[in-house]
C-alpha cells in the first residue's frame, strides 16, 4: 500500500475504456465491462484500505441508454450480479469495507436492481469511513436540475425564500451533498472531458488523465494519482 503525505478526500472516476480493451483483446465489449467491474470492485476496496472518505465512480450515464439493447442489458446483468454477491457476502457476515450508495435516477432501472440497490444501501448506511458511491443513470446536468426542482417544491410550498438559495444549500440538494466536493476526477481511456460527470462538484476538482484503459488501471496507478495530487498547489482562486 502507498504512503502518503497528503490524501484527497473525495475522488471521482470515470470508468472509460471497456470497449476498447474487449476489442484489444478480441473479446465482445460487454467482457470488457465485465473486467471493469471487477477493477471497480478492486479500487473501491483499496480506496477504504486508504481510508479515503469518498469515491464516486461512473458507471451509467444517462446518455448510455443509445448503446445497443444488449450491451444496456449485459451492464444491468453485472449490477445485478455485483448487488447479489454483495448480498450473499452479507449474509455469510464476509465484512465489506465501504458505504455504498447509487447516485442518479433509479427510476429508470428494472424494479428488481432497483430493490437490491435500497437493501445493499440499508446494509452498509452505518460503515462511515468510506462510502462509495456508484452513478447510474446519472448525469450532471439532470443532477442540477433535480437539484433545483427540490428548491422550486420548497419554495412553492413557502418552506423557502429565493434569497436564501446560496451556493452551500444548492450543493446541500445534490447526490452528494453530504460529503466534500472530489479533490480529483480521474479519467483513463485518452478522453480529455467530464462528459457531464459531477458537472456542479467538479468546480475546483484537480483532473488527471491517463491512456490507460479502465480494465487495466490498478493499485499502483491510483498511487501515481495520490502522489500527483501531493504535488499540485491547490489555490481556489488565491494566490
Ligand atoms: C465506458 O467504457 C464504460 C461503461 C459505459 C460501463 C461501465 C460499467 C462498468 C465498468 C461496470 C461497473 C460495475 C459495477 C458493479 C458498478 P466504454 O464502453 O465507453 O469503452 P470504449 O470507450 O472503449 O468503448
Amino acid at each position: 500500500m502507498g504512503t502518503f503525505s497528503v490524501l484527497p478526500r473525495h475522488i471521482g472516476i470515470i470508468m472509460d475504456g471497456n470497449g476498447r480493451w474487449a476489442k484489444q483483446r478480441g473479446l465482445v465489449r460487454t467482457e470488457g465491462h465485465k473486467q471493469g467491474a471487477k477493477v471497480f470492485r478492486d479500487i473501491a476496496t483499496y480506496c477504504s484500505e486508504l481510508g479515503i472518505e469518498a469515491v464516486t465512480f461512473y458507471a451509467f450515464s444517462t446518455e448510455n441508454w443509445r448503446r445497443p439493447e444488449t450491451e444496456v442489458d449485459a451492464i444491468m446483468d453485472i449490477f445485478r450480479d455485483f448487488l447479489d454477491e454483495l448480498e450473499r457476502r452479507e449474509s455469510e457476515n464476509e465484512e465489506m469495507g465501504f458505504r455504498i450508495r447509487f447516485i442518479g435516477d433509479m427510476s429508470r432501472l428494472p424494479a428488481d436492481i432497483v430493490s437490491l440497490i435500497r437493501i445493499t444501501e440499508q446494509r452498509s448506511a452505518d460503515k462511515r469511513r468510506t462510502t462509495v458511491n456508484v452513478a447510474v443513470n446519472y448525469g450532471g446536468r439532470q443532477e442540477i436540475v433535480h437539484a433545483a426542482r427540490e428548491l422550486a417544491e420548497l419554495a412553492a410550498a413557502g418552506k423557502l425564500q429565493p434569497d436564501e438559495i446560496t451556493e452551500e444549500l444548492f450543493a446541500r440538494h445534490t447526490y452528494t451533498g453530504d460529503l466534500p466536493d472530489p479533490d480529483v476526477i480521474i479519467r483513463p481511456s485518452g478522453e480529455l472531458r467530464l462528459s457531464n460527470f459531477l458537472t456542479w462538484q467538479s468546480a475546483y476538482s484537480e483532473l488527471w488523465f491517463s491512456d490507460v484503459l479502465w480494465p487495466d488501471f490498478t493499485r499502483a496507478d491510483l498511487d501515481q494519482v495520490i502522489h500527483d495530487f501531493e504535488k499540485r498547489n491547490r489555490r481556489f482562486g488565491g494566490v
